[in-house]
């Protein structure tokens, strides 16, 4: 196993406190039929062959990473407890198929449409259609950008996600010129960007100073003088360095970088993966290369696979967005909507076209260190599900 020099710090992110509402409870419900899990491409406890409407509409970008899985499963178990109607959906990638499932939710009725965009741009038609339709439309995780039709969104802080991990490796990094490399998410989403802008903000003094080298984007070198970037610098850059979220495109730009690069471009490196599916992608191809003796990687969201490997020494940390809170967020908010009540939101966000109602939460870093107290204690994942734990 490679060495991997966690630190006993526990970086408690973030920071804007979180009126939190949980979901107690129940509301009106116009749909007392039973409930009929795993239709199709989603989730609906309401029967989609009957004309009573649905209150609530859900559309999730993928089935395909676990980290939307786990928000399904969660959004099904706080919406039964609350009583409401809902219908969940998967855009699995397409736009096209996200603008067809928001209309298929407004048609059937919903008040309240909670939407996490495939494309955090293109989803401005589908937001503006829910929105004609007189649907209440609550962006989630992800920030919508360039429609003033979005009422509130729901999320993390995601520039203290970036922050998390570029100072995880600057606290395990010694000396000068260790190996950097850079991957990013999609560039479709705007979150990717915010991840981006994050990790930069304390990585470039340190890039600046001579404590990492860059060692896979010719674009980061051009600007590693430059703490702010304009959103044209960081895009470059993204585009030379995005995993579009894919485990195999993650993979494959790894290999190619590893290839490319000379056995004195490795050694002890230090790895900026922007997520948990593209970190173990990228670990596996760094772990097996001969000329890497070390490496630091970060991630994003304590995926049980990804918590696995951290407890392994695989991954050397992950953010965790607790998922429990993100939905209770969202649905406390569906509920205040339904229930005509002040929407509470501690923040908001310029996206471009209106300043955004957020409510927005904080995240916490996992380490080898914090998975007990953060991960098992309380209570996000069952010890019993890992291995390798005294
Ligand atoms: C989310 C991450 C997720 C990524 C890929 C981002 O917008 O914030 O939690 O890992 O998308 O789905």
């Amino acid at each position: 196993m490679r060495k991997s020099k966690m630190k006993n710090i526990v970086t408690v992110l973030l920071v804007v406190v979180t009126l939190f509402v949980n979901v107690v409870g129940c509301t009106k419900s116009t749909d007392t039929t039973e409930s009929k899990p795993n239709v199709e491409n989603g989730t609906t406890n309401s029967d989609t062959k009957a004309k009573d409407s649905i209150q609530v509409g859900i559309v999730l970008p993928t089935k395909d990473e676990p980290r939307w899985i786990q928000d399904q499963t969660r959004f099904s178990a706080i919406l039964d407890e609350a009583g409401f109607t809902y219908q969940i959906l998967f855009s699995q990638g397409s736009s096209a198929t996200e603008k067809s499932n928001v209309e298929t939710l407004v048609s059937k009725g919903i008040k309240v449409l909670i939407i996490c965009p495939q494309d955090t741009s293109a989803v401005g038609a589908a937001v503006q259609l829910a929105k004609d339709a007189g649907v209440k439309v609550i962006g989630y995780d992800r920030l919508i950008t360039g429609t003033d039709a979005l009422d509130y969104n729901v999320g993390f802080n995601s520039e203290s996600v970036g922050v998390a991990q570029g100072q995880y490796l600057i606290d395990n990094a010694t000396g000068t010129g260790n190996p950097l490399y850079l991957y990013a998410g999609a560039l479709s989403d705007e979150n990717a960007f915010v991840f981006f802008k994050g990790a930069w903000s304390v990585l470039q003094p340190k890039i600046a100073d001579g404590t990492f080298v860059i060692k896979n984007s010719e674009e980061a070198k051009k600007v590693q003088d430059i703490l702010e970037l304009t959103r044209e610098q960081m895009a470059s850059i993204l585009g030379q360095i995005t995993t579009d979220w894919d485990f195999n495109v993650a993979k494959s730009k790894a290999e190619a970088h590893l290839t490319s690069a000379r056995a004195a471009d490795k050694g002890g490196v230090y790895v900026l993966a922007p997520n948990d599916g593209t970190a173990r992608a990228i670990a596996d191809v760094f772990a097996i290369d001969k000329d890497v003796t070390s490496y630091v990687i970060t991630g994003q969201d304590a995926e049980k696979a990804s918590i696995q490997y951290v407890i392994d020494g695989k991954q050397s940390m992950t953010v965790l967005k607790d998922t429990r809170m993100l939905t209770d967020a969202a649905v406390a908010m569906a509920k205040q909507i339904l229930n005509n009540e002040k929407v509470v939101v501690n923040s908001e966000y310029d996206n471009g076209a209106k300043k955004v109602p957020m409510n927005q939460l904080p995240v916490l870093s996992v380490t080898k260190d914090t998975v007990k107290e953060y991960i098992f204690d309380s209570g996000y994942y069952e010890a019993s599900e890992f291995t390798g734990l005294q």
